[in-house]
């Protein structure tokens, strides 16, 4: 199979401003169809530069850049823009012609037939629901949200694959911004856009991106996901810039069970005598075992209640297991499983893998850790304060464990007659 050409490549770009200020160095970008790129950064990092080379609003003076696998060097630089569209920061709609004009420009120099430019000025204009006549209507007598509704849709207008943002709604109010990148993201997706996006607003970046790519003094210090980014900042300009706000509350959003999982729980199989049972609980300090069968498979769990009220009846573990147990699945984020586990009130719960083999336990006091962490920081004396009971259980290693099972499992076996439950 073969890979899908990138719509844009960048190969150790590089822009020296006359005077040898360098303004962008060792970029290196790949932009798939389809992509929204965000290029964040602080003023001055090289963002603006990086994208007017796109279109060859500036000329690099190292390295290359492809666009469709050809080298835009070579490109006659009109022809080149004409198939990218630019949105600008001040709008740039021109205020001696009507919004029509101003919409259906690049049309017009691509040579489109009067009628099929009015189509498509019509069509775009329903698109970020403006009423019609304001096609007849000069920039002037628009509102700024309004004129940047119309930015944008001008950039669409020629039906150009790769369109260029720079920080297209940085003059606008929240509300009016926040409706317009609602609008972006629908149009880019509705109609397959490729975007590069410059913005110096991490919010904006992590809503509309695909990729963020964090600009400092003219470097590309990351290229990842908006997800990636929040879960491994590069380094601390990154986490400043994403802000420990975002970091804190990203953090539910991103760690999974298995991170805070304790490995290696205490566990028994089912055809174990009961004598068995009783000298493993001793010897690791717990009061309840989970079940699991040779190959790992989790099949219940049983406690020292039930071991005590049935020792004289029953003689193997499968006797007296209680097969009603609560799982949550390892690479489950914490967001969605935080809420069932305290709810349910129990002191741990035991995590499977996809196939049902245990793969560790998450017990309060982990949860309760990340969550005070998520307040507090780090800021041991503190928090232990604030959950004194599992404050002894910090770390992930057995033996913490060992003593964080002495009093587990907040499930007591009600059915009386679990006794005869057999592993399934
Ligand atoms: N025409 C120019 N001549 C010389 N230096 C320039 C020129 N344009 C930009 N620079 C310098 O290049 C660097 C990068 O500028 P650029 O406009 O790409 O930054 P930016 O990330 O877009 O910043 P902002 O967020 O403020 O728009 C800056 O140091 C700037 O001063
Ligand atoms: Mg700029």
């Amino acid at each position: 199979m073969t890979e899908e050409q990138p719509i844009l490549v960048f190969k150790d770009v590089e822009k020296v401003y006359r005077g040898g200020n360098v303004a962008v160095e060792h970029v290196n970008l790949t932009i798939h169809k389809g992509d929204f790129v965000c290029l964040i950064g602080t003023s001055g990092s090289g963002k603006t530069t990086t994208m007017r080379m796109i279109n060859r609003m500036l000329e690099p003076t190292g390295g290359e850049i492809l666009y469709n696998g050809a080298d835009i060097h070579k490109a006659n630089p009109v022809e080149l823009r004409r198939h990218i569209g630019y949105v600008i920061q001040n709008i740039g709609l021109m205020p001696h012609m009507t919004i029509y004009e101003n919409i259906t420009l690049v049309p017009k120099l691509l040579k489109w037939p009067e009628e099929k430019r009015r189509e498509k000025a019509e069509e775009l204009i329903k698109l970020v629901e403006l009423p019609e006549d304001f096609l007849d209507r000069y920039p002037s007598e628009l509102s700024g949200g309004q004129q940047q509704r119309i930015g944008v849709i001008r950039a669409l207008a020629a039906n150009q694959d790769l369109i260029l943002m720079d920080e297209p709604f940085g003059a606008l109010d929240p509300i009016t911004r926040e409706s317009l990148q609602e609008l972006v993201k629908n149009l880019q997706e509705k109609l397959g856009k490729t975007v590069v996006f410059v913005t110096h607003d991490m919010d904006e970046a992590l809503k509309l991106a695909t990729q963020i790519v964090v600009m400092d003094g003219g470097h590309m210090i990351q290229n990842a996901t908006p997800e990636e980014l929040l879960r491994h900042p590069a380094n601390q300009f990154v986490e400043n810039l994403i802000g420990e706000d975002r970091l804190i509350q990203a953090r539910a959003d991103v760690t999974t069970v298995a991170q805070i999982m304790l490995k290696n729980p205490v566990s028994i199989t089912p055809g174990r005598s009961l004598g068995d049972a009783i000298r493993l609980m001793r010897k690791r300090r717990v009061d309840t075992l989970l079940v699991t069968d040779d190959d790992g498979y989790l099949k219940g769990f049983i406690d020292i209640e039930s071991l005590d009220n049935n020792y004289k009846r029953a003689t193997s573990v499968s006797d007296i297991m209680n097969t009603r147990i609560f799982s949550v699945v390892s690479d489950t984020l914490l967001r969605d499983t935080v809420d069932r586990i305290l709810k349910r009130g129990l002191k741990y719960v035991p995590v499977v893998n996809h196939q049902g083999q245990l793969q560790g336990i998450v017990t309060r006091a982990a949860l309760v850790d990340m969550v005070y962490d998520t307040i507090w920081g780090d800021s041991d004396d503190e928090t232990s304060e604030h959950h004194p009971d599992d404050a002894a259980i910090k770390e992930n290693s057995n033996a913490a464990m060992a003593e964080k099972l002495t009093n587990p499992v907040g499930t007591k076996a009600t059915d009386p007659d679990t006794s005869n439950d057999k592993e399934v």
